[in-house]
Formats: C-alpha cells, sequence, structure tokens
C-alpha cells in the first residue's frame, strides 16, 4: 500500500459502493421503521453494514463507530472492516448505520444510514461525548461563523453578509431541555427556530439546501454525528465548527485516550475531516436529504442516496430498486 499516492486511495475503494453501504444498512432498518425497538432497528443497520463492507476490497478500519470494543459487538472503533485487510488500501471510515433510532423506531423524518471515508488519519477520532455544533451552508465569507462568539453575534453576522434582518434567519436546533437558553436567546433576536427531535446530521446538511430555508445550525450533539456532518459539508461546501464537551472525567480521560491534547479546541470543518472524503447516505425514513426505504406493491425495496467527494466536489444521487 505505501506505493499508493495518497491522493488514489480513494479511487481504488470505488466512491459508488459506498452507496451499496449505505443502502444495505438502510435497507436492513427499513424493516423496523415504526415497531418502536431502536436497539433492534439499529443492531439490523449494523449487521448489515458490517456485512456490506466486508465486501470491499479494502483495508478498512472503524474510527468512529458504534461505541468502544467492549460496548458494542460489531462495528466497534478499532474494528478492521473489509475484504482487503493487509493488502487493500488503508481507508479510516466514520459511520453511524442508523442515525435517528429514535426517528426510525417511532417513523419520524430524517433517519439515516451515513458514513464518511478518508485516507488513514484523516478523521478526528471523536469520542462518544458531545460536541457544539455550529454551522452554515455555502456562499459567505470564511470565518462568518464561530463557535468563539455568541449566537446572537453569530446570526447578526450570517444577516449581514446575507443581507437580511437578523429577525430573517432561520436556525435549526435539536429540541432539548439544554438548548433553552439558546432558544430562548435566538427567539429573543426574532428567528426562527426549526426544532428537530433527532438526527443532527441531517440537521447540519439542511443549511447547505435553500430549500429547507435554514440558515444556521446551532447547539450540542454527538461528536460522532459532527465528524460524519463536517465531511459532508466538506464535499458540499459550507463552514462548520466543533468543540468537544465533557461531563465528567470519564469523558475527558477517553478523549485523551484517542489522541486529543486541548479538550477545549475548536475544530474548524477541515480539522475533523482532512484531505479526500467520501460522504455517503441513504434515507431510512423520509427526510429533507433523501427519501426513505419504500416496499412497492411488486415486493421490490426502492432507496434514495447520495454519494459525495471531497476531492472533486461530484455529489451523485442514487435512486435503487432492490429485489429482497
Ligand atoms: P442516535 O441515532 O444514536 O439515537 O442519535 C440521534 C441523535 O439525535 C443525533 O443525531 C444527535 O447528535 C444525538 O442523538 C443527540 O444526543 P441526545 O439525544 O443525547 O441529545
Amino acid at each position: 500500500m505505501s506505493s499508493t499516492p495518497a491522493s488514489k486511495v480513494l479511487d481504488r475503494v470505488l466512491v459508488l459502493e459506498m452507496v451499496r453501504v449505505t443502502e444495505a444498512a438502510a435497507i436492513g432498518a427499513a424493516r423496523l421503521i415504526g415497531r418502536g425497538d431502536e436497539k433492534a432497528a439499529d443492531a439490523a443497520a449494523v449487521e448489515a453494514m458490517r456485512e456490506a463492507f466486508n465486501e470491499l476490497y479494502m483495508d478498512g478500519t472503524v474510527v468512529i463507530g458504534e461505541g468502544e470494543r467492549d460496548e458494542a459487538p460489531m462495528l466497534y472503533i478499532g474494528e478492521k472492516v473489509g475484504a482487503a485487510i493487509g493488502k487493500g488500501p488503508k481507508i479510516d471510515i466514520a459511520l453511524d448505520p442508523l442515525e435517528g433510532t429514535t426517528i426510525c423506531a417511532k417513523a419520524g423524518p430524517n433517519a439515516l444510514a451515513v458514513l464518511a471515508v478518508a485516507e488513514e488519519g484523516n478523521l478526528l477520532n471523536a469520542p462518544d461525548v458531545y460536541m457544539d455544533k455550529l454551522a452554515v451552508g455555502p456562499g459567505y465569507p470564511e470565518g462568518v461563523i464561530s463557535l468563539a462568539k455568541s449566537p446572537t453575534e453569530n446570526v447578526k453576522a450570517v444577516a449581514a453578509a446575507k443581507g437580511v434582518a437578523p429577525a430573517d434567519i432561520i436556525v435549526c436546533v435539536l429540541d432539548r431541555p439544554r438548548h433553552a437558553d439558546l432558544i430562548a436567546e435566538l427567539r429573543a433576536i426574532g428567528c426562527g427556530v426549526v426544532l428537530i427531535g433527532d438526527g443532527d446530521v441531517a440537521g447540519v446538511i439542511a443549511v447547505t439546501n435553500e430549500d429547507t430555508t435554514i440558515d444556521l445550525y446551532m447547539g450540542q450533539g454527538g461528536a460522532p454525528e459532527g465528524v460524519l456532518a463536517a465531511a459532508a459539508l466538506r464535499c458540499v461546501g459550507g463552514q462548520f465548527n466543533g468543540r468537544l464537551v465533557f461531563r465528567n472525567e470519564d469523558e475527558r480521560s477517553r478523549a485523551r485516550k484517542w489522541g486529543i491534547t486541548d479538550l477545549n479546541k475548536i475544530y474548524t470543518r477541515d480539522e475533523l475531516a482532512k484531505g479526500d472524503c467520501i460522504f455517503a447516505a441513504t434515507g431510512v425514513t423520509d427526510g429533507s436529504l433523501l427519501k426513505g426505504v419504500k416496499r412497492r406493491k411488486d415486493g421490490m425495496m426502492t432507496t434514495e442516496s447520495v454519494v459525495m467527494r471531497a476531492s472533486s466536489g461530484t455529489v451523485r444521487w442514487v435512486r435503487g430498486e432492490h429485489r429482497k
């Protein structure tokens, strides 16, 4: 592998193959949409994703996965996946076979099967802690947003760059008690606040899609999901800031174990996902990004996916029909 030029590593994994992996996970979870069983839906997605990865010619390492080895039976952090371990291209993988387990269990919007792959060492090995997230879509001056500023200052900066009043800015936030102050601050300056129940990967990506009317994403969610969202924004544009949030010493020591020394660092998009990377997602339930898995009368399953690559900026929308 050392003879393969870095920029070619991802070519050899076949970008489009990544869609097969997220499709498999989404179809696996789809049978459990609305069945009220988060764990079963997640397990089905995990198993299907792992099987699909193991058919690909690559030497993959899960850097963001289902948890640490002792807490996750499959797709745990550090697990090797792929059909060419020790000889294929070395790829780091961030994955979430079912992003939005509760959404899936309740048949709500925006459950996704997602992954990002990059050359070895290019994805932040984020521990499973919270992350403060701030995102804006493409077309704004670099640095228009920053986690070093207050929510009000960020809204004002984006409003000024967009040429509108702060009250015209729409912000997406996870509906959680911990965001009460943030939501109150945003509403006090007149912003529209779109509250989502779960699924902040889709929430962050929504800032890149004008149809959603969402200008900004703000608030705390999972750090692993932050890396996945940053990888997506690497491909389609937009700015992202993330800062790990630690609730106790155990979480801090987990971060140190993954090599993180500056625990207060504000990560930019490109520090979370460096170099070339690929982001792929398949809808599990209908959402702002993708339609969910459907079973047609003839028994065929239909899927909608997107796969994008940072180096080329190519975004491919893939509709699949599967005999299952
Ligand atoms: P899961 O799929 O693991 O349930 O994550 C759903 C999610 O909403 C993420 O999108 C988000 O980052 C995180 O949970 C927020 O965590 P919490 O539910 O603890 O606020």
